[in-house]
C-alpha cells in the first residue's frame, strides 16, 4: 500500500518559476510513490482580502496550470476544498483540542497579522487548524511543502497526537518533506521570487514577454559596463541557467563571464530561449486546458467525489469515538 500524500494549493492566479522548481515540480515527481490528493485550498484563502467575482477564475486557473504542470488527474487526485465540507466540519472538532496558546506561536499568522492590519479575522487565527484538517481528514502521512509551512504541520502533528489522547488512535502522525530545492530568487535578484513583488516569470508566459522581463533582470551589480568582468557566483540569472541550459552552456557561460568574453545581453538571450523552450510545453497544454473550462471542473468534480467518500468515512469513525454518533 502506498502512503497518502496531502498538499494544498493556494488558488492565486499565477504560478511562477520559482514555484515550480520549488515546489509542484517536486510533487510530479512523488506521483507515482505515493497515493497523492492535491487541494486547492479555496477556505484558506478567503481569510484575506479578495474580490469574491475573482475567486472562480483563481481556482479554475490554478487547477489548469498544476495540471499543466504535470498534476496528472489520471495519477493524482485534485479537488477543490471547498466542495468537500468535510474539511471544515473535521476543523471545528480540531478547534477543540487546539490551544489558542499553539496558535498564537504561528509565526504566519503574525506576519500576515501585520499585514492585514484591518483584517485580522478569526478565520486567519485558526487558518493552521483547517490546515490540519486537511490533511487529517484523508489521514494523510507525507505533506510536501516550503519551510514557510513546517510549523504548521508541526502543529498538525500534535493536534493529530491531541486528539488521539483524548478519543483514541485515530490519525497517523503527518511528517512534512522539504524539497532540497534551492529557493529561487526574484528577477530584481534581491528578494524570493513571488506573485506579490512582480519579479517573475509565469510558468505560462509568452516568449515575447519572458524576453522583456529578462533584458531588465538584474545580474552582478559590480559589473558595469560591457568590459567590465562578471561574477556567476552572485549573478541571479546564472542561478536560472543552471535549471534551464545545458551543460556546456553553463560551463561556457560561467568562462566567459568572468573574462567578460560575454556581456548580459547575450547571457540572457540564452538564457529565454531556453526558459521559453523548457516552458512551451506546459504553455501549449494549458492553452488548450484553458480554452474547455467544463472540462477542468469536470475533472475538479470527480476529484471531489472520491475525496469526499474518503472524508465521509474519516468522519463517521471520528464521531463515532467522541460520542457523536
Ligand atoms: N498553507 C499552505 C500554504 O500557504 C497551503 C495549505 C493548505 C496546505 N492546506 C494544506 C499545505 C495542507 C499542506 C497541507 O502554502
Amino acid at each position: 500500500m502506498k502512503k497518502r500524500l496531502f498538499s494544498g494549493i493556494q488558488p492565486s492566479g499565477e504560478v511562477h518559476i520559482g514555484n515550480y522548481l520549488g515546489a509542484i515540480k517536486n510533487w510530479v515527481g512523488m506521483i507515482d510513490q505515493y497515493d497523492c490528493i492535491f487541494c486547492i485550498v479555496d477556505y484558506h484563502a478567503i481569510t484575506i482580502e479578495y474580490d469574491p467575482k475573482e475567486m472562480q477564475n483563481r481556482i479554475i486557473k490554478a487547477a489548469a496550470v498544476n495540471i499543466a504542470a504535470g498534476l496528472d488527474p489520471d495519477k493524482c487526485t485534485l479537488f477543490v476544498q471547498s466542495h468537500v465540507p468535510e474539511h471544515t466540519e473535521l476543523a471545528w472538532i480540531l478547534n477543540s483540542v487546539t490551544p489558542v496558546g499553539h496558535l498564537e506561536r504561528m509565526t504566519q499568522f503574525k506576519d500576515k497579522a501585520k499585514q492585514h492590519r484591518d483584517n485580522i479575522n478569526t478565520g486567519l487565527f485558526t487558518y493552521p487548524v483547517l490546515q490540519a484538517a486537511d490533511i487529517l481528514v484523508y489521514k494523510g502521512e507525507a505533506v510536501p511543502v516550503g519551510e514557510d509551512q513546517v510549523q504548521h504541520i508541526e502543529l498538525a502533528r500534535e493536534i493529530a497526537r491531541k486528539f488521539n489522547q483524548r478519543y483514541g488512535e485515530t490519525f497517523p502522525d503527518p511528517q512534512e518533506i522539504l524539497s532540497n530545492a534551492p529557493r529561487i530568487m526574484g528577477l530584481d535578484g534581491k528578494t524570493k521570487m513571488s506573485k506579490s513583488r512582480d519579479n517573475y516569470i509565469s510558468l505560462v508566459e509568452s516568449p515575447e514577454s519572458i524576453w522583456k522581463k529578462l533584458s531588465t533582470a538584474v545580474t552582478d551589480e559590480n559589473r558595469k559596463r560591457r568590459t567590465d568582468p562578471g561574477n556567476p557566483d552572485i549573478c541571479n540569472l546564472f542561478a536560472l541557467h543552471k535549471f534551464y541550459s545545458g551543460s556546456e552552456q553553463i560551463e561556457r557561460i560561467n568562462r566567459a563571464c568572468r573574462i567578460a568574453e560575454i556581456g548580459c545581453i547575450e547571457c540572457k538571450k540564452t538564457l529565454s530561449e531556453n526558459i521559453v523552450s523548457d516552458l512551451a510545453p506546459m504553455r501549449e497544454k494549458y492553452e488548450q486546458l484553458i480554452k474547455d473550462k467544463n472540462f477542468i471542473i469536470d475533472i475538479l468534480h470527480k476529484g471531489a467525489k472520491k475525496c469526499k467518500s474518503m472524508a465521509e468515512t474519516t468522519m463517521s469513525e471520528v464521531k463515532k469515538r467522541m460520542g457523536l454518533v
